[in-house]
Order: C-alpha cells, then structure tokens, then sequence
C-alpha cells in the first residue's frame, strides 16, 4: 500500500542533548518543543512486491550511504512489528530548499514512520508512534503530536513518549529563523551525543535543566513571553557551552551566528520582547509573539550576513495526506 505523510521540524525550547541509552535514544533529560509550519519533510512509503530492495530517493537532495543505512534499519523495524518482508520504495523531499541547514531528521524520522508504519497496514497510536520515531531520530518523536510538545525522559523505552500540552493555536508565538550558514554539518548530532560526558560542564547542565523545565512550563501556561523567553535563551546557552567544552568540541557558530544572538539582546535593553536559541547548527530562531513579529523581520532585515528568513507559526503534527511523491 501506497502512504504519504507530512511531518514537520521542531524547534526545542528546552533542549536534548545526551543520551542514557544510544540504540534506543533515551533521554537524559526530558525536552519542550513546537513544531514549525514552514519547515517540513512529505514522504511516500510503498510496500510491494516489485521492489527487490529498499530503495530510497531524495528528491532535490542526495543522500550519504549512511543515511540510507539509517532508512532502512527503520523500515526493517516497522517491517519486524508488521511482520512482513516485503521491500519498499521511499521518496522524500523537504519544505526547505537544499543546504538550508534547518534539521531534517527530526521532521524525516516523523513523516518516514508515520507513512512506512501505515503503508504496512499497521494502525499505531500516536504514543506508539512517538516510540518508534524516537528510536529512528530521538526528536523526531516531538514531530508526531499537535502543536507544543513534550518529549517525557521516562524510565524505559516504552514510557519515553511525547505529548501535545497545546494545540498550535493556543499561542500565537513565532520562530523568525534566520539561515547564516548553509554548509553542511561535518559532526553528525547522534555523535555529538555520544561525547557528551567529555564535557565538564556536562553534570551541572544535567543539575539544572530539570528545573527549566519546571520554569517554562509555568511561563507557558501564563503565557509569561519573558519569564518564556529568559527560559528557552538559557537553556540554549547552557547546551551550547557543553557542546563547545566536548572533546571533540562542537563549536557551532558562525560570526553571524553571534552577530545575531548579541542583537537580539540589545533589542531586548531597548524594550522588544525577543528571544533566540540555537540548534545544532550555525541558524538562530528568534521568538516572538506574532503582534512582534513584522518588527522583528524588518529589524533582522537591516542586519548584514543573514542568507534568508523563514518565519514559523506553531503546526499541527504528522499527519497523512492524499496526494503521493510518486
Ligand atoms: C540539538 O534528534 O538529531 O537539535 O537522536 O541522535 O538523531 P539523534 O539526535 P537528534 O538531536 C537533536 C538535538 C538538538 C536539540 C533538540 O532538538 O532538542
């Protein structure tokens, strides 16, 4: 059967970073998320009899031996809970152009599990599917549910699951994301992963994030933009002074890079309620709220080095549509 399914990326307020368990992508910390509406992967899956082998195609993008091997272990996972041996054909393609440097594994993981999962005549929960999108991509888990979600640390794989705490519509607040760098990562996230503990920095951020958690919760059921903000700004900074004291380091950012986040703090001194955090990866996400949001663009506009800005509203999750890739 033939499915094609949407996902979107996410963008993390409070960051995971680090791993109890590699193969089964279990936290370290529990994670908050909103989904993007203009960064998103659609993805056909078709189980037949035709194909002698997986085959997968990124359309206006190629794809490393890796990557593939990454595809179709999934695909042999959900064939294993289907219990079925049949080979697929995978076509995929992203919302955001080729070397934006925006995360595809997150909104790649969400659509390539909803649809392979479906096109293999399972009809999965939406808790099942966080599971098993987790094990592809561990964010890609927070791509499944509506709107805001929260990825739970859990103490097994099966209590590792993600939930929508609000649907996109209940608050209006934008990811204005600014593209410095559009080359591609030379370090992989899942092996930025793996060498956290070399940080020393490492423990106290482990110390520490649960109770930003607690905060953001809070401001977000508030609608407190500030305490919000302050929050999710502060949490980046800490992922990224691990990142930076790693061994190997993972310095991330770019002059821009930087440019940016100091901008938005001097714009925050003259009185605009603005916020940044930052990814694996030199682009900023600036947030706003939407009655914000055209200032910000203008503001963001006037700086020099910036290659584009894509301004996100919070989305629906994952969901199946009728018209195929293929
Ligand atoms: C920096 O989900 O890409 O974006 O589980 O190894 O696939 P793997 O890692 P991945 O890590 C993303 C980390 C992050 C922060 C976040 O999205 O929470």
């Amino acid at each position: 059967m033939k499915i094609t399914a949407i996902a979107p990326a996410n963008i993390a307020f409070i960051k995971y970073w680090g791993k109890r368990d590699a193969a089964l992508r279990l936290p370290a910390n529990a994670s908050f998320s909103m989904n993007l509406s203009e960064s998103y992967t659609t993805t056909t899956v078709d189980f037949s009899d035709q194909y002698r082998e997986d085959e997968v195609i990124f359309l206006d993008d190629t794809i490393t031996g890796s990557e593939r091997k990454r595809i179709t272990s999934h695909l042999d996972r959900i064939r294993d809970i289907a219990k079925i041996s049949t080979r697929a054909k995978v076509v995929t393609k992203n919302s955001f152009p080729k070397g934006t440097g925006v995360a595809s594994s997150a909104s790649g993981f969400a659509a390539l599990t909803v649809a392979a999962s479906n096109a293999a005549g399972l009809s999965l929960s939406e808790r099942e599917l966080t599971i098993l999108a987790r094990i592809g991509s561990g964010s890609a888990c927070r791509s499944i549910p509506d709107g805001f979600v929260v990825w739970d640390k859990g103490i097994s794989s099966d209590s590792s699951t993600a939930h929508s705490i609000a649907r996109p519509d209940y608050w209006d607040l934008r990811d204005v994301l600014c593209i410095v760098d559009t080359s591609m990562k030379k370090i992989t996230t899942s092996e930025g992963h793996e060498s956290v503990e070399s940080s020393p920095l490492w423990k106290s951020r482990l110390e520490s994030v649960d109770v930003r958690m607690s905060r953001i919760l809070e401001a977000f059921e508030k609608k407190d933009f500030n305490r919000f903000g302050e929050t999710l700004e502060e949490d980046s900074d800490s992922m990224h002074t691990v990142m930076q004291t790693q061994t190997p380091p993972l310095y991330y950012w770019r002059e821009t890079t930087v440019m940016v986040m100091k901008a938005v703090r001097q714009w925050r001194v003259d009185g605009l309620a603005v916020y940044y955090t930052i990814d694996a990866g030199p682009n900023v996400h600036v947030l706003c709220e939407s009655h914000s949001e055209n200032l910000v663009k203008k503001k963001l506009s006037e700086l020099t080095g910036i290659e584009r800005i894509i301004s996100n509203a919070p989305a629906k999750g994952a969901h199946i549509v009728t018209d195929h890739l293929f």
